[in-house]
């Protein structure tokens, strides 16, 4: 994990917050500017709803995934649990202050966010997020989540069920789940050795298909 922060040339570190912690959270969500937070929310959120929000992170089993440069929280990833009524499905809701943003970072959190998801045996994730947001439309694409638009809002789910192509040599599960291309190149890949394997066990010599390369 600090690795990928290194990579993006950061400096602070990705961990996830203790409960005690959420005060940080909530420092955090304070400070990012009005639209952010529009955009965060969905809506409208004054500085007491914000304080309640945060307060109920700390109580309801929601996990936070933060990126810290010394006590201050510059971005934070949500995993909330399905309350079974107004969610069905585990939710997830990402926030990376201005300064910080289009470097990576809400990708190393959101495959942190998976592997949380994972470890809690999820089969799903459900994303929301508003009409307009381009930036945040553009994250869940990347991490397989199909959105439809739907009473002002784009919802989409991520099927944490898919084949485990960290079974696959050469072949990060991250990445993969991440880019549908490189999905496509595990199947050909399959494929190929498969036909080429069956191509020598009949003692064919036929060459490769070119589209398998
Ligand atoms: C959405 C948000 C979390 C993205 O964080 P980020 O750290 O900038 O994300 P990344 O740098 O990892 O970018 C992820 C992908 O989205 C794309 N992207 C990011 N911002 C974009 C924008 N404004 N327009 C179009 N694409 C955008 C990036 O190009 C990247 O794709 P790539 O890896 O194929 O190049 C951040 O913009 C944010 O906090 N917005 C305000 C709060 C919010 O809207 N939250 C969502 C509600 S849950």
């Amino acid at each position: 994990m600090r690795d990928e922060i290194n990579a993006i040339g950061l400096p602070g570190v990705v961990r996830r917050l203790d409960r005690q912690e959420m005060p940080l959270l909530r420092e955090h969500l304070l400070r990012l500017d009005s639209e952010s937070r529009h955009d965060r929310f969905n809506g409208f959120a004054d500085e007491s709803f914000i304080e309640r929000y945060a307060a109920k992170c700390a109580t309801d089993g929601t996990v936070v995934i933060a990126y810290l440069e010394g006590d201050e929280v510059l971005a934070a990833a949500e995993l909330h649990p399905a309350d079974g009524e107004i969610s069905q499905l585990p939710e997830v809701a990402f926030s990376v202050d201005r300064k910080v943003r289009r470097r990576g970072l809400g990708s190393v959190l959101f495959r942190r966010l998976i592997s949380e998801a994972k470890r809690r045996d999820y089969g799903s994730l459900r994303v929301t997020t508003g009409a307009q947001n381009e930036a945040m439309r553009a994250l869940a694409n990347k991490f397989g989540a199909h959105l439809t638009f739907r009473h002002g809002e784009s919802t989409g789910e991520i099927d944490l069920r898919k084949p485990p192509a960290s079974t696959v040599p050469g072949f990060d599960l991250a990445d993969v789940l991440a880019v549908p291309e490189a999905w496509a190149r595990v199947i050909a890949r399959s494929q190929r050795d498969y036909w080429s394997w069956w191509l020598r066990m009949s003692r064919w010599q036929l060459p490769v298909p070119m589209i398998w390369q």
